[in-house]
């Protein structure tokens, strides 16, 4: 049997609870994996919660999807996958298992030397930083701004921002700001002066600036400081959106996301593995918890736990 996390109702972490499910099985374009991590998303609390709208809950309804293990079993017209290797899974439908099944398309090699926690951090927050930044077009001679650079999404944007030739500004509390720097970002901090603080930061204006802290501020500071306002996305705030005449990207958007920027999605985890192997790209880990101890890992991650929340069947 299987082992896996579910709720059948909305509502806090309690809510989250063991169940066993039959034995995986890989059918036709699918791999079954066993899962060595799991990665813990802010979407995951969201959905829990009711906080995100999602369809009534008919069934035990699983959590997670992102994810690493080893493969146990490759479906028929899966190419490129084999029994017993090590891979990065994303777009899984309940990745809090010890077991899952999921479309080889979104099953990658894990390089030598990046952990199955590592792999488990990737899905979500670096999809949703790749894409983002390929849609606002950043590059060489932007001056981005990242709202909540210390978080998964916003360490990733840094990285990539800063990769791409950008200049970054990010914010953070301040006990964040070593982890920035490190990153290549200009730290300052988020609270109240926040735009004279980006503006004695980055003197030459900022020209992008991306919301994954979703406040008023964040949104504010953007519309004050960037000239372009197409040049502004939340990941976020996704129905003021329009109201305000930014972009968003999911997050609550009424706009689904286009099929460019799915795959832009589908193709940053694949890019994150190489620039790991290479030790260009840095994971910050977060606390671990046993998969049984989901409920806790949820109360870590709605607590504001540093660094990404992995789960361990
Ligand atoms: N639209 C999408 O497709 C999409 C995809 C992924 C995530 N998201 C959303 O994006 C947000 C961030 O996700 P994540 O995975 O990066 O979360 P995370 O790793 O939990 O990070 C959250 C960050 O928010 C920062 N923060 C807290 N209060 C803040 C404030 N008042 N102003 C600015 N920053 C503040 C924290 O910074 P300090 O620790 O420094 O205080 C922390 O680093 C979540 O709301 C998530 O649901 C959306």
């Amino acid at each position: 049997m299987t082992r896996a996390i579910a709720y059948t109702e909305f509502g806090g972490p309690e809510v989250l609870h063991e169940i066993e499910t039959p034995p995986v099985e890989a059918g036709p374009g699918e791999v079954a994996i066993r899962v060595e991590a799991a990665g813990v998303n802010p979407i995951d609390g969201k959905l829990r919660s009711g906080l995100r709208v999602s369809a009534p809950i008919v069934e035990p309804r699983r959590v997670g999807s992102d994810g690493a293990g080893v493969i146990t079993a490759v479906g028929e017209g899966v190419d490129g996958l084999r029994v017993g290797e090590a891979v990065v899974f994303g777009g899984a439908r309940g990745a809090y298992a010890d077991a899952v099944v999921v479309r080889a398309e979104n099953v990658h090699p894990r390089p030598a030397g990046v952990s199955a926690a590592e792999g488990a951090a990737l899905g979500v927050p670096v999809g949703t930083a790749y894409q983002t930044l390929r849609s606002l077009a950043v590059g060489p001679g932007d001056t981005l701004l990242v709202h909540a650079g210390s978080g998964a999404v916003g360490q990733a944007a840094v990285q990539f921002a800063v990769l791409w030739g950008a200049t970054v500004v990010a914010t953070s509390s301040p006990a964040r700001f070593e982890r920035l720097r490190a990153l290549g970002a200009i730290p300052v901090a988020y609270g109240e002066g926040l735009a004279d603080r980006v503006r004695e930061a980055a003197p030459q204006g900022v020209s992008v600036a991306i919301d994954a802290a979703g406040t008023d501020e964040a949104l504010h500071t953007s519309l004050e400081l960037v000239p372009d306002h197409r040049r502004i996305a939340t990941l976020v705030r996704g129905a003021d959106a329009a109201g305000l005449g930014i972009r968003a990207f999911s997050g609550g958007s009424p706009e689904p996301l286009t099929a460019q920027q799915q795959a832009w999605r589908a193709e940053a985890v694949p890019v994150t593995l190489a620039l790991l192997a290479a030790r260009a790209f840095s994971v910050e880990l977060g606390p671990e918890f046993a998969l049984a101890d989901a409920a806790d890992a949820h109360r870590a991650l709605e607590a504001g736990a540093d660094g990404k929340i992995t789960l361990v069947p």
